[in-house]
């Protein structure tokens, strides 16, 4: 079976808007890795949940209709992000489904990576 492509939108909080490509079962990490992305320090643990510099802010709606819900163990990494929202999510813990193409996610201003803490 192929894989479908996505398209997801980074926001930059100067507002750059970064369209990048993917395929179903990327994590939003792995498409910011695949399409080299320029966001500093995003990433820094790679996908193992010990940074928190994947942190990303979804809109309500697709917060809400994202398949999987945050572990304990998100939860924990997330209370380490700067500007935590309600609706934030660890890009390392998204994947990306057909149902989401077109999703669009704010990218914090600063990351914390949790490691240097
Ligand atoms: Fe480190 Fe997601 S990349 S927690």
């Amino acid at each position: 079976l192929k894989k479908e492509e996505v398209e997801v939108t980074f926001v930059k909080a100067n507002g750059d808007r970064i369209k990048a490509k993917g395929k179903e079962g990327d994590s939003l990490l792995d498409i910011v890795v695949n399409n080299e992305i320029d966001l500093e320090g995003y990433g820094a643990c790679e996908g193992t949940l010990t940074c928190s510099t994947c942190h990303l802010i979804l809109k309500k709606e697709d917060y809400d209709r994202l398949p999987s819900k945050p572990t304990d163990e998100e939860m924990d990494m997330l209370d380490l992000a700067y500007d935590l929202t309600d609706t934030s999510r660890l890009g390392c813990q998204i994947l990306m489904t057909k149902a989401l193409d077109g999703l669009e996610v704010k990218v914090p201003a600063t990351v914390n990576d949790a490691r240097s803490n």
